[in-house]
């Protein structure tokens, strides 16, 4: 009697579970449990990971190498008919592993049925997740990278661009725009070493773990775990199977990241405004309106903004999704991937518009001189000024104030208020104030480490390309 003729008659089912049961799923059921329609984009890694497969339990012993290899071609030939357009993924199967595997059989007969030997498709799908996620990462960490070496070269083209510094939106003290802009530099950078770390987390081979208990099959996990390149096997089947803090960890790198792409956008959008304009942004990369003429939208900046919503709400997706499932797979866990690969898809989009804005803004030294003279942001130089000849810090900056008061009631400022004026304070002050309060010489007198002197910030831009390879 052949194999087949063991199956029940009457159900034609391509369904994998054809056997067990007597009747066809409902269609609407079937829909609902589909997810086909998310996770065919991890075509090729499902057929990467169940070409290891069959190479591994055909080297064991497990099934012939003939068929093992014939498999093997099988896979190769769907991958590229898939890839050309020859083969359309079809809707309606349950998910992708389903999909190719039933192509196999219908290609190669009862060998592609020997496909799924010592398997489950909760291993495949922990592996296949795995493999896409870990591609996505590299191209992720060269994106961020592209940002940083775009924001270092401007940083170093206006490592001289006074501006002021804020505290609480409040004029502060003087900075230049480079230092400004090098503070988002390290924010990304961290963010690189972040998503280095995501990457040692998810390099772990799971296939062997089985449905959850792994095999009796006498399989060599290590031979499947170098063949995808994994950096090792993972070490108990039922986390194996059911782990997906790699996902959560990502989509938290991921959501950082948009913190920091939306804080700059903020920025962005402030410095475009007609209060500040500080900036310019590139026509290519804004919008007008349609009703006001004059208008020229900061959108893209706005949308980065708005789409690190999106992010967050996939990072909670998955710790809710995760946070009460008992040991080991879960259909449940299917909700991973659409959070998971919508938090990559926007990370990948808002930095694919945002590099490029970014290189084109037009950057209005002038404007930003003129905020920082106007704001007696060389307050805090004035009094150190005081300091420096031996009064102590407490009266200095009493004077200091004064002396701003005065100036506020005056209309002017403390480098046009006359030396007159600053005596009738403190008898301390000479002519050699002005230079103290010249905002250049309070930029350039802050060297120490971190600090925002011109000749700082080039050497911080220099450091940052080489450890970026830039
Ligand atoms: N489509 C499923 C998922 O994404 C694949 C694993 C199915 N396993 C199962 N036992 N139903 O999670």
């Amino acid at each position: 009697m052949s194999a087949l003729m063991l199956f029940r008659k009457g159900v034609d089912s391509v369904k994998l579970w054809a056997g067990r049961f007597s009747k066809e799923i409902d269609k609407k059921t079937n829909d609902f449990n589909s997810s086909i329609s998310f996770d065919s984009r991890m075509y090729r890694e499902d057929i990467e990971g169940s070409m290891a497969h069959a190479e591994m339990i055909g080297e064991c012993g497990i099934i012939e190498k003939s068929e093992s290899q014939a498999i093997i071609e099988g896979l190769k030939g769907i991958l590229a008919d898939i890839d050309n357009g020859d083969l359309q993924i079809d809707m309606n199967a349950e998910d992708i592993h389903t999909f190719i595997e039933g192509e196999l059989t219908q290609r190669l007969g009862q060998t592609g049925k020997r496909l799924h030997t010592a398997r489950s498709r909760n291993d495949q799908v922990a592996v296949d997740i795995r493999l896409y996620l870990k591609k996505e990462v590299q191209n992720i960490k060269k994106q961020v990278k592209e940002l940083i070496g775009v924001i270092c070269n401007k940083a170093e083209e206006y490592a001289g661009a006074v501006m002021p510094g804020y505290t609480h939106l409040q004029r502060a003290q003087p900075i230049t725009f480079g230092h400004h802009l090098m503070a988002y530099v390290e924010m990304l950078l961290r963010d690189v070493d972040r998503l280095e770390c995501a990457y040692r987390h998810m390099d772990e081979m799971p296939l062997g773990s089985g449905a959850l208990a792994t095999t009796t099959y006498p399989i060599d996990r290590t031979i499947t775990a170098k063949l995808l390149n994994f950096d090792r096997v993972s070490q108990n089947s039922l986390d194996g199977v059911s782990d997906r803090d790699f996902c959560m960890e990502l989509a938290s790198v991921l959501s950082i990241i948009m913190v920091h792409l939306s804080r700059f956008s903020e920025e962005i959008i402030m410095w475009c405004s007609w209060e500040f304009k500080f900036v310019e942004l590139d026509d290519a990369f804004s919008t007008g309106s349609s009703i006001m003429p004059q208008k020229k939208n900061p959108d893209i900046a706005e949308l980065v903004r708005g789409k690190s919503g999106r992010v967050f709400g996939d990072l909670m997706t998955l710790l809710t999704v995760m946070k009460g499932i008992a040991l080991a797979y879960n259909k449940d866990m299917q909700e991973d991937k659409e959070a998971i690969f919508d938090a990559v898809d926007t990370v990948k989009m808002c930095l694919t518009a945002f590099t490029p804005m970014i290189d084109t803004m037009k950057v209005l030294t002038d404007n930003m001189r003129k905020a920082a003279a106007n704001g007696f942001i060389n307050a805090t130089d004035c009094a150190d000024y005081l300091v420096k000849k031996g009064l102590p810090f407490r009266d200095a900056y009493k004077a200091t104030g004064t002396l701003v008061a005065i100036c506020i009631e005056k209309k002017t400022t403390l480098e046009e208020l006359p030396i007159e004026e600053y005596k009738k304070i403190c008898d301390i002050f000479d002519e050699g104030v002005y230079e103290a309060i010249s905002l250049e010489n309070c930029v350039n007198g802050r060297k120490v480490i971190g600090g925002p002197a011109s000749e700082n910030v080039k050497a911080q831009v220099k450091r940052v390309k080489s450890i970026i390879n830039i």
